[in-house]
């Protein structure tokens, strides 16, 4: 299985299917060891999503997909539809309320669920119905990859050469399955011969930066420096920064965008120095049903993960601790927004609009 799960002209791939077991790399033992975890079972799959061995916006709806559609395929065939359709919400309610920023999870299951619907509505037979299902969430698994591909292209135009870009969390492949967006603007960018070399944000309290990134730019021979999240303003100031390159975890209509804790602080410096600020992200990021940043919900982790590193507690007994897990950048600090249907510009709220009617076009054709 090792071979298979690590594609390195890719990146590491965090889900795999093996003959209908849903099978993700264990990011929490990263980057010490390589070890998998079955989420096959849906109760599995919601504590692998809530305690991060899977992680990263697009990685977890994709999960999340194969996780649903191997739920349903037990479910499908009852007599009573009715009941089957309460048990496809159920499912969907239980994976959905992982982890509530990430507007990921919730597209990716309803993707599912209107399938898994209109399989029912069409009356097709058991066998029929678990295979359709499997195959629909697993093309999301390629779907990605391609889009992840086609963003990182379009992200060109914007990558000087030699640049020296901060990033901030994991944007990588094992957060976007495949190839990344962030880090696969970066991962390009180095294929092209553009010679960018990254400083990376440790990211606290869970180390996305130090753990996950720092490995997957190794791998890749991208010269990266690992630094502290407070040391970026001084290596502004300095001069050394050309430009900041995030991820993100929900984009609302307007552009705000919702990404791990830290980004907006970033974002606000990249602006008082004059240095570009933008976001990579995939279509799915993006939640056109909330106007603003306002409404996107943030999630608050155990206070735990503040309080200790890796098992070791940093500070005196007792201690108080707060664990927002994301903040939100206003659309006005972002510089341009990378997707597969080019690089967004503001105004963001046309340019969105626009964006995701070409790419709902597109899949109508298909
Ligand atoms: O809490 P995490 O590790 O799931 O947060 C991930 C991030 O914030 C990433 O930057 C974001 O999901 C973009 S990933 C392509």
């Amino acid at each position: 299985m090792d071979t298979l799960m690590i594609k390195v002209d890719e990146g590491t791939m965090p889900v795999h299917t093996d003959n209908g077991k849903i099978i993700l790399i264990d990011q929490r033992k990263l980057p010490d060891a390589i070890e998998y975890f079955d989420a096959t079972d849906i109760d599995q799959m919601c504590f692998a999503i809530v305690d991060m061995v899977v992680r990263g916006a697009p990685s977890i709806g994709v999960a999340a997909a194969l996780s649903m559609a191997a739920h349903l395929q037990k479910l499908a065939g009852q007599q009573d539809s009715a009941l089957t359709v309460r048990q496809f919400d159920e499912a969907k309610s239980k994976l959905d309320a992982t982890r509530p920023t990430a507007v990921n999870l919730r597209w990716a299951t309803s993707k599912v669920h209107m399938f898994a619907c209109f399989l029912l509505n069409e009356k097709v037979d058991n066998s029929e119905f678990g295979k359709r299902i499997f195959e629909f969430a697993e093309h999301m698994l390629q779907d990605h990859l391609d889009r992840n591909r086609k963003l990182s292209d379009f992200g060109l135009s914007v990558v000087p050469q030699s640049a020296r870009i901060i990033t901030h969390c994991n944007a990588g492949s094992l957060a976007a399955c495949g190839w990344g967006t962030a880090l696969g603007v970066i991962r390009s960018a180095h294929a092209k011969g553009l010679k960018p070399s990254v400083f990376v944000d440790e990211t606290r309290p869970r180390n996305q930066g130090s753990k996950l990134t720092m490995w997957e730019l190794t791998q890749d021979g991208v010269p990266a420096t690992l630094i502290c999240d407070n040391m970026s303003g001084y290596l502004m100031q300095k001069g050394d920064v050309d430009m900041v390159i995030t991820g993100a975890d929900r984009i609302a209509a307007n552009g705000d965008s919702a990404n791990k804790i830290g980004t907006y602080p970033l974002a606000v410096l990249a602006n008082h120095h004059a240095i570009p600020f933008y976001i990579a992200a995939p279509l799915s990021t993006f939640d056109p049903l909330i106007e603003s940043g306002e409404e996107i919900p943030i999630e608050f982790r155990n206070k735990e993960e503040v309080l200790s590193l890796d098992g070791r507690t940093l500070t005196v007994n007792g201690a108080e601790a707060l664990n927002p897990a994301f903040d939100v950048t206003p659309n006005q600090l972002i510089k341009g927004i990378i997707t597969e249907e080019g690089v967004l510009r503001p105004p963001y709220k046309e340019s969105i609009a626009a964006a995701l009617k070409r790419n709902s076009e597109k899949a109508t054709k298909i």
